[in-house]
Parts: C-alpha cells; sequence; structure tokens
C-alpha cells in the first residue's frame, strides 16, 4: 500500500484490502456519522444502537470482535489489577508472576486479525499492583518465537534493567529468568520489552502498567480504572492505522463506562504509543486533576485536555456533576477517529 494513501482514506475506503493484509476476511464494515452505511443510520448515541457512532457523527465501526477468542475484553481490563502471588518473607511482601511471551493472534477490529506479540495472551499485559516496598518477582519464560525482554520503569539494579547486555541480556525462545526487584518509587510506572528494534517489539503488544501504590493508600475513590493508550500498525509501515485504550479500538464507544453522578473517578492512564510522539486525553463537560506520574499526591493541573509522550502516564481524578453520555478521546481528532474515543455513561 502506498505511503502517500492516507490513513483516514485507508480506514474509510480500503477496508477491504485490509482481509489480504492481515490474513483475515474483512467483514468489519465501517461508518461514519454521514449515515454511508445504512446499519448506522440514526444510530448516534442512541444506547440501544450500542454507541456504534460517536454523538458528534465520529468515524465509527459496525460488529463486535471475538473477546473470547482473544482472551481479553477491554471493559475488564479496566479493573484487573493483578495482585501476584502473595507471601511474606521476613516482614516484607513479596509478589510473584507468572509472566509467558506469547505469539498470539488478536482480532482488533471485526474481522481483523494482528499477529500481535503478548505477555499472557492479552494487550496490554497484566496491570501490576503493589505497594512500595514490596519486592516483586517476575518469572518470566519465553514461550515465542522471538527472543524478548521485560524492561521495567522504576528503581532497580542493573542486572535486572531488561535491556540486552545487562543481565541475562535477551531471553531466548524456550528460556526463562525471574526479574525481581523492590517496588519504588510509588506512582504509576509501565513495562516493555526491550528487544530491538524496540518499537515493533512494543508496538506488537508487549507492554503493561506497574502501578505502585503509596504505603499509605491513595485517597479513597469510587472507580479505579486503567486506561493504556496504544497504537495498532496492521500492515507493519511504522505508521498506526488503528488507535485505541486497552487493545481494541472503539471499545469504549460500543461500551461505555458506567459510573454515577458524585463518584469520585480515579484514571491511571499511561501511554504506550509507538510511531507517533504524542498522545492526548480529552474529557468532554469536565475538568480533572493530573498528578503526573502518580509520583506526589499533589495535583499538577486542574484541566481537561493533558498530553503524553511515549512512556509517559498519570492519574486523572474527577467527578461528574451532570448524568448523561459524555466522551472521553485523543484531542488529536485523527487519533479518536481512528479509533481512540469512549464515552462515560453518567446516571443519578
Ligand atoms: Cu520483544
Ligand atoms: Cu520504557
Amino acid at each position: 500500500m502506498s505511503k502517500n494513501f492516507s490513513r483516514r482514506e485507508f480506514l474509510k475506503a480500503a477496508i477491504a484490502s485490509l482481509g489480504t493484509i492481515g490474513g483475515a476476511a474483512a467483514s468489519a464494515r465501517l461508518v461514519d456519522g454521514a449515515g454511508a452505511a445504512p446499519l448506522a443510520q440514526g444510530g448516534g448515541d442512541d444506547p440501544d444502537m450500542g454507541g456504534m457512532m460517536g454523538p458528534h457523527g465520529m468515524v465509527g465501526v459496525v460488529g463486535e470482535v471475538d473477546h473470547e477468542a482473544n482472551g481479553f475484553n477491554p471493559s475488564d481490563l479496566l479493573t484487573d489489577f493483578d495482585y501476584g502471588e502473595v507471601s511474606v518473607v521476613n516482614g516484607q511482601t513479596v509478589r510473584d508472576y507468572e509472566f509467558v511471551a506469547i505469539n498470539k493472534s488478536i482480532e482488533v477490529m471485526p474481522g481483523i486479525e494482528f499477529p500481535a506479540w503478548t505477555y499472557n495472551g492479552r494487550i496490554p499485559g497484566p496491570t501490576i499492583r503493589c505497594t512500595e516496598g514490596d519486592l516483586i518477582r517476575i518469572n518470566f519464560f519465553n514461550g515465542s518465537d522471538h527472543p524478548h525482554t521485560i524492561h521495567f520503569h522504576g528503581i532497580h539494579t542493573h542486572e535486572m534493567d531488561g535491556v540486552p547486555g545487562a543481565g541475562p541480556g535477551l531471553i531466548q525462545p524456550g528460556e526463562s529468568f525471574t526479574y525481581e526487584f523492590e517496588a519504588e518509587p510509588f506512582g504509576l510506572h509501565l513495562y516493555h520489552c526491550h528487544a530491538f528494534p524496540l518499537a515493533r517489539h512494543i508496538a506488537k503488544g508487549l507492554y503493561g502498567a506497574f502501578i505502585v501504590d503509596p504505603k499509605g493508600g491513595w485517597p479513597k475513590v469510587d472507580h479505579e480504572f486503567f486506561m493504556g493508550m496504544a497504537g495498532i500498525d496492521i500492515d507493519f509501515d511504522d505508521e498506526n492505522d488503528f488507535y485505541m485504550v486497552n487493545g481494541i479500538p472503539f471499545h469504549y464507544q460500543m461500551h461505555p463506562i458506567d459510573i454515577k453522578v458524585g463518584d469520585k473517578v480515579r484514571v491511571f492512564l499511561v501511554n504506550f504509543l509507538e510511531f507517533d510522539l504524542i498522545n492526548s486525553f480529552h474529557l468532554h463537560a469536565n475538568f480533572f486533576h493530573y498528578y503526573p506520574t502518580g509520583t506526589s499526591l499533589t495535583p499538577s493541573e486542574f484541566t481537561d485536555t493533558i498530553m503524553q509522550t511515549q512512556a509517559q502516564r498519570g492519574l486523572i481524578e474527577f467527578t461528574f456533576k451532570h448524568p448523561g453520555r459524555f466522551m472521553f478521546h485523543a484531542h488529536n481528532t485523527e487519533f479518536a477517529e481512528l479509533g481512540w474515543t469512549g464515552n462515560f455513561n453518567v446516571t443519578e
């Protein structure tokens, strides 16, 4: 496919060719707000239509990926915090995790399969959650056919850095290694494969969040949601063709997140995006407190839009004053139209 062909056109007009590229039947039917496809007409933000189109006539998708075959559902990933297998050794909490690198075909859009590389068969990988000072042990087995690593953000020894040349370096197919370190500092961090070419290994799906709670915990809220922003480069030309939160484009547009007026909401937002420099998060009809990297209990900003470059992350906290369906999305319109858009469904 020519690079002159814009991604918008790619999405709207050339969806059939994706079947060839992805090796899958192109059963996806893309629609836009103009109502070009009969199925989408009148959809709008009518809950009965599953919110297939954005309230502002944003591009949407008809149909649903097979979450069961994928092995994960983005609606579940919002609150799927993994505390590991817990034991206490000499008064210290120890958390053991089993990580396996697996090649896996993921249906990212209806009918479009992406040959992903995953930790534990899902994108993003498990959301590790612990408390500062805990001992974290990641028992990593490479069950795929490429060398991989797990590189954690945080403070640890050279040997545990998960990069080629440090400690065990690349973990070869069929080999294993246990990464071990104390969780610090408190905040919102991430992990990802650090084999080269780095962008390709991350964009294929080898990434996840690493949440280190402060010793006394964060202030209490009604909901905590993890959102990992990323992209999908379907045709491997080092440009993203879709954008999303938690693995599947348009998911929270079709499946809004239910909250109530007055609920305190905390979002752990991480930008795993490769190939594009800047990502963003915009919340409609509301403002939020932003805690960059989650390493301070005092917010740095009260705003409705923040941006993050690669590996930047932060906590977002807000409460809705009014009921209704409210969008959240990348304020970069192109990203939003290519999948990075969702809705909160706020009820009394
Ligand atoms: Cu890798
Ligand atoms: Cu990194």
